[in-house]
């Protein structure tokens, strides 16, 4: 389990199985400003986790943070992204991960980056991780972001009946208008 900018591991916090993800020194950086990038996205990850487990999203629940760690739950279950290397996305699934963007959203938290490698599959139900690269906000726009990553991961059928979900589960029609208008905006970028 390493990431680009985490190294995550398995441990025991009291005796429950938690995973720590320390962001690790970058030498590119200047020593000073690589500290308050890492300590800030810790904390800003740490405090996301916090409100999306407020706002009854199943993520893992957080023990203990560190200048530059988090130390939280270890969920038992499948990554999304790795099921889908083997299957196909279901129908239920696709529901369930508009669901959630949803009820991110109307607590204001943008994740930054919704893919099927931050989603997992617990008995529980689907969940969450990896709010390194969100935000707390209202914009609609930033939502879009959010839907528009979800729905190339997915493409094809999957990515639309994605946004169809995500409309009827959040009734945020500004946000899906905003979905085409991204994309436009792509095509045209990528035309010159
Ligand atoms: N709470 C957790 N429980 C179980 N596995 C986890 C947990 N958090 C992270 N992981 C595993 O570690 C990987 C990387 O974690 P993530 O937070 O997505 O960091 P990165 O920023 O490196 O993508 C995940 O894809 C997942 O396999
Ligand atoms: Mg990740």
């Amino acid at each position: 389990m390493a990431g680009a900018e985490a190294v995550l591991r398995k441990l025991s916090v009291m005796g429950r199985k938690a995973v720590e993800k320390l962001r690790v020194e970058k030498k590119y950086r200047v020593a000073l400003l690589d500290r308050q990038i890492r300590g800030s996205r810790t904390k800003r990850e740490a405090r996301l986790l916090a409100r999306a487990k407020q706002a009854g999203v199943l993520c893992p629940v957080v023990y203990e943070v560190g200048e530059f760690f988090i130390r939280m739950k270890f969920l038992e279950g499948k990554m999304l992204h790795h099921e889908l290397g083997k299957r196909k996305i279901t129908r239920r699934e696709i529901k369930e991960a508009a669901g959630i963007l949803a009820r991110l959203h109307s607590a204001g938290i943008v994740h930054g980056d919704y893919t099927p490698a931050n989603l997992m599959l617990t008995k529980e139900g689907m969940a969450v991780i990896d709010f390194g690269l969100g935000s707390i906000s209202n914009d609609c726009e930033d939502k879009a972001t959010d839907v528009v990553t979800m729905k190339k991961a997915l493409g094809g059928m999957a990515g639309s009946r994605f946004v169809a979900e995500y409309l009827a589960a959040s009734k945020n029609r500004r946000v899906v208008e905003l979905v085409a208008e991204i994309e436009r905006r792509a095509r045209y970028m990528e035309r010159g």
